[in-house]
């Protein structure tokens, strides 16, 4: 059932959003904003706040921390419904539905608008802590780093490829990005992992995956995150999606980050279709994607 963003967001009032943004904006500098803190941020009465934190929370869109001061943070929820106010007020997003994938790092709706619609929360460093912790790492200045930034960081990455291989390659359309989100054409097709492949099709899709893989090399990127939980079969083709991870051609491990696409890939294969599956010179198909001389798994057969 697809729930209107118009009343789902109709509960949450101007107040709420002034609340919530203000939380986001402390948590560029602390991982709870303390409740002093929150009249600035915000730019609420402080009257008013204490109104709004309990709407909020009601709502599961804040947490509270009393150690040493009483702070809050958004939760996921809290970070999704500001996302989805700016497709809203865009007109990209008219309606959110029944999730269409819950993975280990984002969460995927089907949504609507001119067309059916994928909208998906990414989720890296609020699940994988370890996350956050590299992502501090390499930021070369002390500030403090929330999920918020690793996840945005990860949505605007996935955007940025969906633009950049749309429509050469075979990917979800990209839509918007806001925020931790992105807005893609949703895909009707089953995952490689749950197809059952009549015997005559695996060459078949084997070869159009790997075409993908050197269609999008040929557009810069190696995906980095290749398995059959990663494409989508149809009658009309195959989809290749779940982009953030992927690297430009230029990097220096995308030779090695291409040949375990490639293994994973085939082994994939090998696996489920031992009868069907050709046996693959992997060195000459990874040489022939990288030389974009790639012409099917026929010419690469060993
Ligand atoms: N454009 C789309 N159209 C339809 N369904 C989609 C679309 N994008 C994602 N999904 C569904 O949501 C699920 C999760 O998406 P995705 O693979 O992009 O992220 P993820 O699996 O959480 O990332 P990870 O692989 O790190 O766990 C997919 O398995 C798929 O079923
Ligand atoms: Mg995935």
């Amino acid at each position: 059932m697809v729930q209107n963003v118009a009343t789902r967001m109709a509960e949450l009032e101007e107040g709420d959003f002034h609340l919530l943004s203000g939380i986001e904006h402390g948590m560029r500098f602390s991982r709870w904003v303390a409740a002093g803190k929150l009249p600035e941020f915000s730019r609420l009465d402080p009257g008013e706040i204490d109104h709004r934190i309990d709407r909020c929370m009601d709502r599961e869109l804040l947490e509270r921390k009393t150690i040493q001061y009483t702070g809050y943070r958004l939760t996921f929820e809290g970070y999704d419904a500001l996302a989805l106010r700016t497709f809203a007020e865009r007109e990209t997003v008219e309606g959110v539905g029944a999730p269409l994938g819950v993975g280990k790092e984002s969460d995927v709706y089907e949504a609507r608008s001119f067309q059916p619609l994928a909208l998906k929360y990414h989720r890296e460093g609020y699940t994988n802590f370890r996350e956050v912790r590299k992502e501090r790492e390499y930021t070369a200045d002390k500030e403090h780093r929330s999920w918020l930034y690793t996840a945005r960081k990860a949505a605007e990455r996935e955007h940025e490829a969906l633009e950049s291989l749309y429509p050469a390659v075979s990917v979800p359309r990209p839509i918007d990005q806001n925020r931790h989100a992105v807005v893609m054409e949703r895909i009707d097709g089953v995952e490689l992992s749950r197809a059952k492949l009549e015997p005559e099709q695996v060459r078949g899709v084997l070869d159009l995956v790997l075409t993908e893989m050197a269609a999008a090399y040929r557009a810069g990127y190696v995906h980095a995150d290749m398995s059959e939980y990663n494409v989508f079969v149809a009658s009309d083709g195959v989809t290749v999606f779940d982009w953030p991870q992927a690297v430009p051609t230029d990097h220096e491990n995308s030779r090695e980050l291409l040949e375990r696409d490639v293994e994973n890939l085939v082994g994939h294969f090998e696996q489920t279709y031992p009868g069907e599956t050709p046996e693959l010179d992997q060195r000459r198909l990874v040489d022939s994607i990288v030389a974009d001389s790639f012409e099917g798994v026929r010419a690469v057969g060993s």
